[in-house]
Order: C-alpha cells, then sequence, then structure tokens
C-alpha cells in the first residue's frame, strides 16, 4: 500500500539513543500519527519492540525529508559506532525499500536515479571492509523473493566485478545494472511470477518475455546507459549462443550480461525457495562450470571462485 507523499522505511535502520533528522510517522489502522520529530531519539527496549512487529509497510517519512534520512543513513555506514554487521544492516535495509519501490513504483526515471546513491554506498562499503559482501548476502531474508533477488544478484556482481579489476566507475554503473536485470518482470503476471511449480508453455512464453519488457521500460529513461539495458536485455543470453531472446554468441553478450547470467543464476541456486534445497556456494559454482558449462563466460565463471573465497574469509 503507497501513501502519496511518503516512502516506506524500516524501523531497523534507526540507532538507538542517536537523534533522527526527519519526522517518523507511523501508519495504523489506515490513521497517520506523527511517531517521532525530528531531533528525538528512540530507546534501545523500545527498538527492540517495534523491530519484532514491523512488517516494513507502517513506518514512513515525508517525500520531503528523503535527503535527510539518505544523510542519517550515511552517517551511520560514516560511523566508528557500528560494527561491519551493523552497518550492512541498515544499509541493506534502507535499499530494501528502495528496491521494492522500484518493483511497484510506475516512475522508473524517479527509481534510477535514487538507486545510484545507493549503490555508490554499496561499494564504498565494500571497497572499506573486506566482509562486506558476505554480511550484506547473509542478511538476505526468503519473504519476496524478488526484492531480495535483484538486491543479492547486485551484491555479488558487485563482488565479481570487483574480481575482475573493474573501475569504480564501471563497478557502479554494473551495480545499477544488475538491480533492474528483472525489471521487466513488473509486466509479467503475478500468478506466473508465484507460481510453485513448472509452468506451461504460454506462461513460460510470457516469463521469457522479462528482458524485452524490461528493455521497453528502461528506454523510456534516457539517461540509461547501454551497459544498463544490455544487462536487462541479454542476462539470460547464453555464451553457447542458445540462449533468448537473441542467440547472441560469446562476447557479443556484453559483459554487464555476462557477469548477471553468472550472478543470477548463482543466487537462484544457493536461496532456498519454497520448492528447491538451496545449493551451498561451492556446490553451485561447481554444477555451473561442470554440467552448465558452455553459459557462461569461462574467465568470469571462474573469478566466482575469488568471490567464494571472500565469503568464506568473512564467514
Ligand atoms: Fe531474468
Ligand atoms: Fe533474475
Amino acid at each position: 500500500m503507497d501513501t502519496p507523499g511518503f516512502f516506506k522505511v524500516r524501523i531497523n535502520t534507526l540507532i538507538p539513543g542517536k537523534p533522527t533528522t526527519f519526522d517518523l510517522h507511523l501508519r495504523i489502522n489506515n490513521q497517520m500519527i506523527t511517531y517521532l520529530r525530528a531531533g528525538d531519539k528512540i530507546e534501545a527496549e523500545k527498538l527492540r519492540l517495534l523491530m519484532a512487529r514491523d512488517s516494513g509497510n507502517h513506518f514512513l517519512v515525508k517525500e520531503e525529508d528523503r535527503r535527510h534520512y539518505k544523510g542519517y543513513v550515511h552517517n551511520q555506514m560514516m560511523s566508528g559506532d557500528l560494527d561491519v554487521r551493523e552497518k550492512a544492516l541498515v544499509l541493506r535495509e534502507s535499499s530494501m525499500t528502495l528496491v521494492e519501490e522500484l518493483f511497484e513504483n510506475p516512475d522508473v526515471n524517479k527509481a534510477l536515479d535514487q538507486s545510484r546513491p545507493i549503490i555508490t554506498q554499496f561499494v564504498e562499503f565494500m571497497e572499506a571492509e573486506p566482509s562486506a559482501m558476505a554480511h550484506l548476502i547473509s542478511l538476505s531474508g526468503h519473504d519476496f523473493y524478488t526484492y531480495n533477488h535483484s538486491l543479492d544478484v547486485s551484491i555479488y556482481s558487485l563482488g565479481l566485478a570487483e574480481s575482475l579489476s573493474f573501475t569504480k566507475a564501471d563497478l557502479e554503473e554494473m551495480g545499477v545494472a544488475a538491480l533492474f536485470h528483472d525489471i521487466g518482470k513488473r509486466q509479467v503476471n503475478i500468478d506466473i511470477l508465484c507460481k510453485k511449480g513448472p509452468l506451461n508453455d504460454a506462461e513460460w512464453a510470457q516469463m521469457q518475455k522479462h528482458p524485452q519488457f524490461g528493455l521497453m521500460i528502461l528506454k523510456e529513461n534516457p539517461t540509461v546507459t547501454e551497459g544498463i539495458k544490455a544487462a536487462c536485455f541479454e542476462h539470460h543470453e547464453s555464451w553457447a549462443g542458445n540462449g533468448y531472446p537473441q542467440q547472441l554468441v560469446a562476447d557479443e553478450i556484453h559483459p554487464f550480461a555476462r557477469i548477471v547470467a553468472i550472478t543470477d543464476t548463482y543466487d537462484a541456486m544457493t536461496t532456498q525457495r519454497s520448492y528447491n534445497v538451496p545449493m551451498t556456494p561451492h556446490e553451485a559454482v561447481t554444477m555451473m562450470k561442470e554440467k552448465l558449462a558452455g553459459r557462461y563466460d569461462p574467465e568470469m565463471l571462474n573469478a566466482m571462485y575469488s568471490v567464494l573465497f571472500k565469503m568464506k574469509a568473512a564467514a
């Protein structure tokens, strides 16, 4: 449920004892009350109680305070008060509401603009903290598969691109591209998206159109780069040439799309969904190398081992 003029925030992005820089509103039974005024603080005990009940839909901040909320999150990330796990939590939870907006908000231009500074924060956090990626991933929830999936694919893609020595500018674009790779699923029927069990031919045909749907959405925004469009349109292409929708071969496929092809499959294999048993990280990469060889850029797939190494080192 959206409330015009407000955006949702998760209560666990607040730090106990730290004065807020924005008014925080609470919606109960369709009534809006001002829960905290800018400058008020929340105590640890109260915060714990609220966290247990927060579904992600109750706390809102006025659109005009978005800048202040972002600044508050940014300050937490920069402060020495939080450890790496707490920072990862604040960053992940504050981005989650954005990812929800990406998939619900008809204004893709706005969503794109808002995603850039978030990705910059991810890149900087990962640069500063070697264990950042592992912590960000370990917080992935099992609800809202599509949202978690987009964020996780973005985090893994940053990790993989970093192993491949991408520049900071390319990393930032890669992160945004990965976040939007499945944006076309907005146009796929929700019953198909949520269906448990195999899809029939007609359903599968619609599902396979999501790269085209996504490209159409992204084309409406003049600031979207070729790399972002390619990650969306080409992430189901296959190195050997038998992917879709264009059957591109090898390096005809944009490097961003080759990365997403890997991280997308890897995330699906290692994530618990209702109908599968998740594989361990190592099993997933080995399976991709042995059973699915030919689908992925071999050099990039090899670099996935250093991503696994980073995850392990942080565990
Ligand atoms: Fe996809
Ligand atoms: Fe995907």
